[in-house]
Protein backbone atom coordinates (compact mmCIF):
# COMPACT_ATOMS: atom_id res chain seq x y z
CA UNK A 1 0.00 0.00 0.00
CA UNK A 2 2.69 2.18 0.97
CA UNK A 3 4.55 1.97 -2.54
CA UNK A 4 1.31 2.56 -4.35
CA UNK A 5 0.37 5.59 -2.46
CA UNK A 6 4.25 6.40 -3.15
CA UNK A 7 3.92 6.29 -6.54
CA UNK A 8 1.23 8.15 -7.10
CA UNK A 9 2.08 10.92 -4.85
CA UNK A 10 5.28 11.13 -6.69
CA UNK A 11 3.65 11.95 -9.89
CA UNK A 12 1.76 14.93 -7.58
CA UNK A 13 5.49 16.61 -7.11
CA UNK A 14 6.47 15.48 -10.46
CA UNK A 15 4.33 17.62 -12.12
CA UNK A 16 4.67 20.41 -9.62
CA UNK A 17 8.31 20.63 -10.25
CA UNK A 18 7.90 20.30 -14.20
CA UNK A 19 5.50 23.45 -14.11
CA UNK A 20 7.74 25.26 -11.67
CA UNK A 21 10.98 24.75 -13.41
CA UNK A 22 9.95 27.20 -15.98
CA UNK A 23 10.05 30.15 -13.93
CA UNK A 24 13.77 28.87 -13.38
CA UNK A 25 15.81 31.99 -13.00
CA UNK A 26 12.77 34.33 -14.19
CA UNK A 27 12.82 36.55 -11.12
CA UNK A 28 9.13 36.32 -10.24
CA UNK A 29 8.69 33.74 -7.13
CA UNK A 30 4.96 34.17 -6.67
CA UNK A 31 4.29 32.77 -10.22
CA UNK A 32 6.74 29.73 -9.67
CA UNK A 33 4.95 29.34 -6.30
CA UNK A 34 1.78 29.15 -8.10
CA UNK A 35 2.38 27.41 -10.93
CA UNK A 36 3.73 24.45 -8.82
CA UNK A 37 0.48 25.11 -6.27
CA UNK A 38 -1.95 24.54 -8.96
CA UNK A 39 -0.30 21.54 -10.93
CA UNK A 40 -0.08 20.03 -7.09
CA UNK A 41 -3.90 20.61 -6.17
CA UNK A 42 -5.00 19.03 -9.49
CA UNK A 43 -3.24 16.23 -9.61
CA UNK A 44 -4.17 15.54 -6.33
CA UNK A 45 -7.38 14.75 -7.36
CA UNK A 46 -6.68 11.38 -8.87
CA UNK A 47 -4.10 10.10 -6.03
CA UNK A 48 -6.80 7.10 -3.82
CA UNK A 49 -6.95 8.54 -0.27
CA UNK A 50 -8.50 10.22 1.88
CA UNK A 51 -6.27 13.60 2.58
CA UNK A 52 -6.43 16.15 4.31
CA UNK A 53 -3.86 18.91 4.51
CA UNK A 54 -2.35 19.61 7.73
CA UNK A 55 0.61 21.72 6.56
CA UNK A 56 0.42 23.79 3.31
CA UNK A 57 0.18 27.12 1.52
CA UNK A 58 -1.76 28.83 4.67
CA UNK A 59 -4.68 29.03 6.58
CA UNK A 60 -8.00 28.65 4.76
CA UNK A 61 -8.27 32.89 4.20
CA UNK A 62 -5.15 33.16 2.96
CA UNK A 63 -4.83 30.51 0.39
CA UNK A 64 -7.06 29.56 -2.36
CA UNK A 65 -5.76 25.63 -2.16
CA UNK A 66 -4.18 23.48 -0.88
CA UNK A 67 -5.10 25.45 2.47
CA UNK A 68 -5.02 23.94 5.84
CA UNK A 69 -8.28 21.39 6.28
CA UNK A 70 -8.88 21.22 2.74
CA UNK A 71 -9.59 17.86 1.40
CA UNK A 72 -6.96 16.31 -0.83
CA UNK A 73 -7.54 12.74 -2.79
CA UNK A 74 -10.04 10.63 -4.30
CA UNK A 75 -11.90 10.43 -0.74
CA UNK A 76 -11.16 6.51 -1.10
CA UNK A 77 -8.25 5.01 -0.08
CA UNK A 78 -6.42 5.43 4.08
CA UNK A 79 -6.66 8.39 5.75
CA UNK A 80 -3.72 9.89 5.91
CA UNK A 81 -2.49 13.52 7.34
CA UNK A 82 -0.69 15.36 4.27
CA UNK A 83 2.04 18.14 4.40
CA UNK A 84 2.92 19.77 1.18
CA UNK A 85 5.14 22.66 -0.13
CA UNK A 86 4.55 22.75 -3.60
CA UNK A 87 7.76 24.56 -4.36
CA UNK A 88 10.47 24.24 -1.30
CA UNK A 89 12.60 26.79 -2.35
CA UNK A 90 10.53 29.94 -4.33
CA UNK A 91 13.58 32.22 -4.38
CA UNK A 92 15.85 29.29 -5.32
CA UNK A 93 14.00 28.99 -8.33
CA UNK A 94 13.42 32.67 -8.98
CA UNK A 95 17.24 33.17 -8.90
CA UNK A 96 17.90 30.48 -10.98
CA UNK A 97 19.69 28.51 -7.94
CA UNK A 98 20.29 24.75 -7.29
CA UNK A 99 18.20 22.59 -4.75
CA UNK A 100 14.63 23.87 -4.99
CA UNK A 101 12.26 20.53 -4.65
CA UNK A 102 8.39 19.63 -4.79
CA UNK A 103 7.52 18.00 -1.53
CA UNK A 104 4.85 15.93 0.17
CA UNK A 105 5.11 14.25 3.00
CA UNK A 106 2.19 11.90 4.06
CA UNK A 107 1.23 9.76 7.44
CA UNK A 108 -2.07 8.71 9.01
CA UNK A 109 -4.57 10.66 10.53
CA UNK A 110 -3.86 12.70 13.49
CA UNK A 111 -0.02 12.31 13.24
CA UNK A 112 1.83 15.03 11.38
CA UNK A 113 2.17 18.23 13.37
CA UNK A 114 -0.21 21.19 12.36
CA UNK A 115 3.02 23.98 12.40
CA UNK A 116 1.89 27.50 11.89
CA UNK A 117 4.06 29.76 9.32
CA UNK A 118 6.09 30.67 11.83
CA UNK A 119 9.85 30.28 12.45
CA UNK A 120 11.58 26.85 14.35
CA UNK A 121 14.78 26.20 15.70
CA UNK A 122 16.10 23.14 14.20
CA UNK A 123 19.07 20.48 14.81
CA UNK A 124 18.72 18.02 12.63
CA UNK A 125 21.83 14.81 12.31
CA UNK A 126 22.21 11.50 10.56
CA UNK A 127 21.83 7.93 11.80
CA UNK A 128 24.98 8.09 13.85
CA UNK A 129 24.04 10.97 15.84
CA UNK A 130 20.14 10.48 15.95
CA UNK A 131 19.13 10.84 19.55
CA UNK A 132 22.41 11.65 20.93
CA UNK A 133 22.26 15.16 21.07
CA UNK A 134 19.83 17.98 22.22
CA UNK A 135 18.27 21.49 21.03
CA UNK A 136 18.50 22.36 24.58
CA UNK A 137 22.60 22.37 24.86
CA UNK A 138 24.60 25.67 23.68
CA UNK A 139 25.73 24.94 20.40
CA UNK A 140 29.82 24.30 20.96
CA UNK A 141 28.24 21.68 23.44
CA UNK A 142 26.44 20.03 20.72
CA UNK A 143 29.61 20.56 18.57
CA UNK A 144 32.07 18.76 20.87
CA UNK A 145 29.46 16.20 21.38
CA UNK A 146 29.09 15.45 17.92
CA UNK A 147 32.71 15.72 17.46
CA UNK A 148 33.39 13.04 20.06
CA UNK A 149 30.23 10.56 18.41
CA UNK A 150 31.89 11.09 15.41
CA UNK A 151 35.37 10.40 16.34
CA UNK A 152 36.69 13.07 14.78
CA UNK A 153 37.92 16.63 15.47
CA UNK A 154 35.98 19.50 15.43
CA UNK A 155 37.80 21.05 12.00
CA UNK A 156 36.69 17.58 10.32
CA UNK A 157 32.92 18.72 11.34
CA UNK A 158 30.98 20.03 8.93
CA UNK A 159 27.78 22.25 9.97
CA UNK A 160 25.28 23.54 7.47
CA UNK A 161 22.97 26.63 8.39
CA UNK A 162 21.35 29.61 6.59
CA UNK A 163 23.17 32.48 5.68
CA UNK A 164 21.16 34.88 7.49
CA UNK A 165 21.99 38.03 9.49
CA UNK A 166 19.73 35.89 12.89
CA UNK A 167 22.57 33.73 12.38
CA UNK A 168 25.47 35.99 12.85
CA UNK A 169 26.05 35.16 16.63
CA UNK A 170 25.81 31.53 15.69
CA UNK A 171 27.58 31.57 12.69
CA UNK A 172 30.48 33.27 14.94
CA UNK A 173 30.06 30.76 17.35
CA UNK A 174 30.88 28.06 14.79
CA UNK A 175 33.56 30.27 13.42
CA UNK A 176 35.31 30.04 16.70
CA UNK A 177 34.97 27.05 16.89
CA UNK A 178 36.62 25.31 13.85
CA UNK A 179 34.30 22.99 12.57
CA UNK A 180 33.50 23.66 8.28
CA UNK A 181 30.50 26.01 7.55
CA UNK A 182 28.28 25.22 4.76
CA UNK A 183 26.21 28.59 4.41
CA UNK A 184 23.01 27.83 2.72
CA UNK A 185 21.39 30.75 0.61
CA UNK A 186 17.86 28.70 1.06
CA UNK A 187 16.10 25.44 1.37
CA UNK A 188 16.71 23.67 4.94
CA UNK A 189 14.73 20.98 3.82
CA UNK A 190 17.42 19.78 2.03
CA UNK A 191 19.78 21.37 4.10
CA UNK A 192 17.88 18.68 7.12
CA UNK A 193 17.97 15.58 4.59
CA UNK A 194 21.60 16.62 3.09
CA UNK A 195 23.16 15.32 7.40
CA UNK A 196 21.85 11.49 6.31
CA UNK A 197 23.40 11.44 2.86
CA UNK A 198 26.95 11.04 1.79
CA UNK A 199 26.74 14.55 1.64
CA UNK A 200 29.73 15.42 4.37
CA UNK A 201 27.41 17.22 6.34
CA UNK A 202 27.28 16.35 9.62
CA UNK A 203 24.53 18.94 11.68
CA UNK A 204 22.09 21.45 10.14
CA UNK A 205 21.51 24.31 13.18
CA UNK A 206 19.64 27.34 13.19
CA UNK A 207 16.17 28.39 12.42
CA UNK A 208 14.07 28.25 9.29
CA UNK A 209 10.17 28.02 8.93
CA UNK A 210 8.22 25.45 10.51
CA UNK A 211 6.52 24.15 8.14
CA UNK A 212 9.68 22.82 6.67
CA UNK A 213 10.97 21.67 9.61
CA UNK A 214 8.10 18.88 10.07
CA UNK A 215 8.45 18.24 6.34
CA UNK A 216 12.01 17.51 7.03
CA UNK A 217 11.59 15.46 10.42
CA UNK A 218 9.39 13.62 8.11
CA UNK A 219 12.16 13.19 5.59
CA UNK A 220 14.91 11.76 8.18
CA UNK A 221 12.61 9.81 9.90
CA UNK A 222 12.90 7.65 6.28
CA UNK A 223 16.49 8.14 6.54
CA UNK A 224 17.02 7.16 10.32
CA UNK A 225 18.32 10.92 11.10
CA UNK A 226 16.68 13.04 14.11
CA UNK A 227 15.33 16.80 13.83
CA UNK A 228 14.49 18.46 17.05
CA UNK A 229 12.59 21.53 16.96
CA UNK A 230 11.58 24.42 19.22
CA UNK A 231 9.01 26.97 17.91
CA UNK A 232 9.45 30.81 17.76
CA UNK A 233 5.89 32.24 18.49
CA UNK A 234 6.80 36.27 18.85
CA UNK A 235 3.75 37.55 18.73
CA UNK A 236 0.44 36.62 20.79
CA UNK A 237 -1.14 36.15 17.43
CA UNK A 238 1.51 33.08 16.95
CA UNK A 239 0.61 31.70 20.50
CA UNK A 240 -2.47 31.72 19.65
CA UNK A 241 -2.08 29.93 16.22
CA UNK A 242 0.13 27.46 18.04
CA UNK A 243 -2.64 26.71 20.85
CA UNK A 244 -5.07 26.38 18.32
CA UNK A 245 -2.84 23.42 16.50
CA UNK A 246 -2.65 21.68 19.41
CA UNK A 247 0.44 22.99 21.35
CA UNK A 248 -0.44 23.61 25.51
CA UNK A 249 2.94 25.14 25.46
CA UNK A 250 4.56 26.61 22.29
CA UNK A 251 7.73 26.60 23.10
CA UNK A 252 8.03 23.05 23.92
CA UNK A 253 10.62 21.06 22.80
CA UNK A 254 9.27 19.21 19.55
CA UNK A 255 10.87 15.55 18.80
CA UNK A 256 10.39 13.10 15.88
CA UNK A 257 7.07 11.68 17.62
CA UNK A 258 5.81 15.29 18.19
CA UNK A 259 6.17 15.97 14.95
CA UNK A 260 5.54 13.15 12.24
CA UNK A 261 4.18 10.83 14.92
CA UNK A 262 5.07 6.84 15.85
CA UNK A 263 3.60 5.58 12.59
CA UNK A 264 4.85 5.11 9.13
CA UNK A 265 5.23 8.05 7.02
CA UNK A 266 5.76 8.68 3.31
CA UNK A 267 8.20 11.64 2.23
CA UNK A 268 8.41 12.05 -1.82
CA UNK A 269 9.87 14.95 -2.96
CA UNK A 270 10.76 15.99 -6.85
CA UNK A 271 13.64 18.08 -8.13
CA UNK A 272 12.79 21.34 -9.41
CA UNK A 273 16.41 22.90 -9.87
CA UNK A 274 20.05 20.92 -9.84
CA UNK A 275 21.05 19.83 -6.72
CA UNK A 276 23.79 17.16 -5.51
CA UNK A 277 20.78 14.61 -3.91
CA UNK A 278 18.09 15.38 -6.55
CA UNK A 279 19.06 16.43 -10.06
CA UNK A 280 16.61 19.14 -11.41
CA UNK A 281 13.76 19.28 -14.18
CA UNK A 282 15.51 18.76 -17.61
CA UNK A 283 13.95 20.06 -20.53
CA UNK A 284 14.71 17.93 -23.39
CA UNK A 285 14.02 17.95 -27.53
CA UNK A 286 10.85 16.96 -28.35
CA UNK A 287 8.70 18.21 -25.65
CA UNK A 288 9.78 16.08 -23.65
CA UNK A 289 11.35 16.71 -19.62
CA UNK A 290 13.43 14.38 -17.84
CA UNK A 291 12.74 14.30 -13.73
CA UNK A 292 14.68 13.06 -10.73
CA UNK A 293 12.78 12.06 -7.91
CA UNK A 294 13.10 10.21 -4.00
CA UNK A 295 9.91 7.96 -2.55
CA UNK A 296 10.66 6.84 1.21
CA UNK A 297 8.60 5.24 3.84
CA UNK A 298 9.95 5.07 7.30
CA UNK A 299 8.29 1.39 7.78
CA UNK A 300 10.63 -0.33 5.62
CA UNK A 301 13.43 2.75 5.85
CA UNK A 302 13.38 2.37 2.04
CA UNK A 303 14.39 5.30 -0.32
CA UNK A 304 14.14 4.71 -3.81
CA UNK A 305 14.91 7.08 -6.74
CA UNK A 306 12.91 7.81 -9.67
CA UNK A 307 14.25 8.93 -13.32
CA UNK A 308 11.23 9.88 -15.50
CA UNK A 309 11.39 10.78 -19.09
CA UNK A 310 7.61 12.71 -19.55
CA UNK A 311 6.20 13.85 -22.65
CA UNK A 312 4.60 17.20 -22.50
CA UNK A 313 1.29 18.61 -23.75
CA UNK A 314 1.33 21.80 -23.79
CA UNK A 315 -2.35 22.97 -23.75
CA UNK A 316 -3.28 20.70 -20.68
CA UNK A 317 0.05 19.94 -19.20
CA UNK A 318 -0.89 16.63 -18.99
CA UNK A 319 2.03 14.60 -18.73
CA UNK A 320 2.87 10.88 -19.89
CA UNK A 321 5.71 8.81 -18.21
CA UNK A 322 7.49 7.72 -21.71
CA UNK A 323 10.29 5.98 -19.34
CA UNK A 324 11.29 5.53 -16.07
CA UNK A 325 14.39 3.95 -14.10
P1 LIG B 1 10.11 29.23 0.48
O1 LIG B 1 10.08 28.06 -0.40
O2 LIG B 1 8.79 29.48 1.13
O3 LIG B 1 10.67 30.41 -0.24
O4 LIG B 1 11.10 28.86 1.69
C1 LIG B 1 12.47 28.69 1.50
C2 LIG B 1 13.18 28.65 2.84
O5 LIG B 1 14.58 28.77 2.63
C3 LIG B 1 12.89 27.41 3.67
O6 LIG B 1 13.59 26.27 3.27
C4 LIG B 1 13.30 27.87 5.02
O7 LIG B 1 12.73 27.10 6.04
C5 LIG B 1 12.80 29.29 5.03
O8 LIG B 1 12.74 29.71 3.66
C6 LIG B 1 13.70 30.22 5.79
O9 LIG B 1 13.09 31.47 5.83
P2 LIG B 1 13.90 32.82 5.67
O10 LIG B 1 14.27 32.97 4.21
O11 LIG B 1 12.93 33.87 6.11
O12 LIG B 1 15.12 32.72 6.52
Amino acid sequence: MESSLALELVRVTEEAALRSARWTGRGDKHSADEAATLAMRKHFDSVAMNGVVVIGEGEMDEAPMLYIGERVGSGKGPKMDVAVDPLEGTETVASGLNNALSVIAAAPRGSLLHAPDIYMHKLAAGPKLAGRLSLDDPIEVTLQKAADILDKPLSELTVSILDRERHSAMIATLRESGVRIKLLTHGDVMGAIETCTDSGVDLYVGSGGAPEGVLAAAALKCLGGELQGRLIPVTPGDVERCRRMGLQDPEQLLRMEDMVGREGVLFVATGVTPGDFLQGVKFLPGQRAETHSVLMHSGTQTVRYLRSVHQLFAETGALAAAASS
